[in-house]
């Protein structure tokens, strides 16, 4: 099975571009700048990174992004993640990244957006992986939304690099509705809408997200499950969940693998793919969060290639594309699967 994992090509559709930093490079950085970080080694990196909820997580995360400064940075960030992505045999990648965690630090959005992109064009051509990218508005700034509204603005003359806006950050209290407007103006100017909804946060969010902010995606989304109305909405629209499993447990969604939902939501016809969320903060890239899952849950051969063909079916890619994915899996399975 672990085989299959990691030779089937893969779609990753949930993927911090932050939450990549790696604590080797977390310190290169952080020399190159001349900044200080709180932990003086890897191990102490490693026992800060006990979580027990979404914000104690966030806390450390927005720590750690105050080490990338310079384009380079941004660059050397998007380049090691990319590299791992290709060892994994993911064949293409939608990347969030958080504008305001930057500029509200001094760092403008030209130099981020720079940085990551040079990236992903040098692995288009060198590494054979094509990629979108996501600009996320952290939902904590939801009662002055002038921060949005700024960073919207500042996105404008990048169009053509960014195929969505998304909302992420702290959950619980900062609902969707808050962002209907900056999300209308987004979806007039041509971006496609995705959102955090429904990891810690009520179904509610979920329906609003969906009603109000008219996303094409639900990121985490497992919440949805207290809601059978909401259930059926998501498997009619066939509206993808991009579910993080490593995440959910080292963030206390669920307490252990074996309770996540993943499985009964596959089951109710629901489009649920796999994604890393944060790698470098939850132990493992998306090969390991195809092998937790698995484990955990028992999947079958036919859950695991029916979870990467969602993927493909959720990506924001033009149809020739996801043919030729689409195209790639079922080689991967013939000769691997035995249809189990
Ligand atoms: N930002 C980075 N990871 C996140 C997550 N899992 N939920 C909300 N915001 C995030
Ligand atoms: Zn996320």
């Amino acid at each position: 099975m672990r085989d299959l994992i990691q030779k089937m090509p893969k779609v990753e559709l949930h993927l911090h571009i932050e939450g990549s930093l790696e604590p080797d490079l977390m310190f290169t950085l952080a020399d190159r700048n001349n900044i200080t970080i709180p932990y003086t080694s890897v191990e102490e990196i490693q026992r800060a990174y006990q979580f027990t909820d979404l914000q104690s997580f966030l806390d450390i995360y927005y720590t750690g992004a105050q080490v990338l400064q310079t384009e380079q940075d941004f660059y050397d960030l998007t380049w090691a993640y990319l590299e791992k992505a290709r060892a994994q045999n993911i064949r293409h990648t939608e990347i969030f990244f958080d504008p305001e965690t930057h500029t509200d630090h001094g760092v403008p959005f030209d130099v981020v957006i720079h940085g990551i992109r040079q990236a992903l064009v040098d692995a288009e051509a060198t590494l054979n992986i094509s990629s979108n990218l996501i600009l996320c508005f952290l939902r904590h700034k939801s009662e002055d939304l002038s921060s949005a509204w700024q960073t919207l603005e500042a996105a404008l003359p990048y169009k053509d690099w960014i195929i969505a806006v998304g909302l992420d950050s702290s959950e619980v209290g900062h609902p969707p509705e808050r962002f209907v407007d900056v999300f209308d103006k987004a979806r007039a100017e041509g971006f496609l809408t995705v959102a955090h909804a429904g990891e810690e946060g009520p179904p509610a969010y979920v329906w609003q997200a969906l009603d109000l902010l008219k996303v094409k995606r639900i990121d985490h989304g497992v919440r949805s499950e207290e809601d059978p109305a909401l259930v059926k909405r998501l498997r009619n629209d066939q509206i993808p969940l991009t579910v993080c499993p490593l995440s959910n447990t080292k963030l206390h969604v669920f307490k252990h693998m074996q309770e996540h939902n993943l499985k009964r939501l596959l089951d109710a016809g629901l489009c649920i793919t796999i994604n890393s969320d944060d790698p470098a903060y939850f132990g493992g890239y998306l090969n390991e969060n195809f092998y937790a899952i698995q484990e955990a849950l028992d999947l079958s051969q036919t859950d695991i290639i029916q979870l990467a063909q969602n993927g493909i079916d959720a990506a924001f890619l033009p149809p020739e594309r996801k043919a030729a994915l689409t195209a790639e899996l079922a080689a991967v399975f013939n000769t691997l699967g035995q249809g189990t």
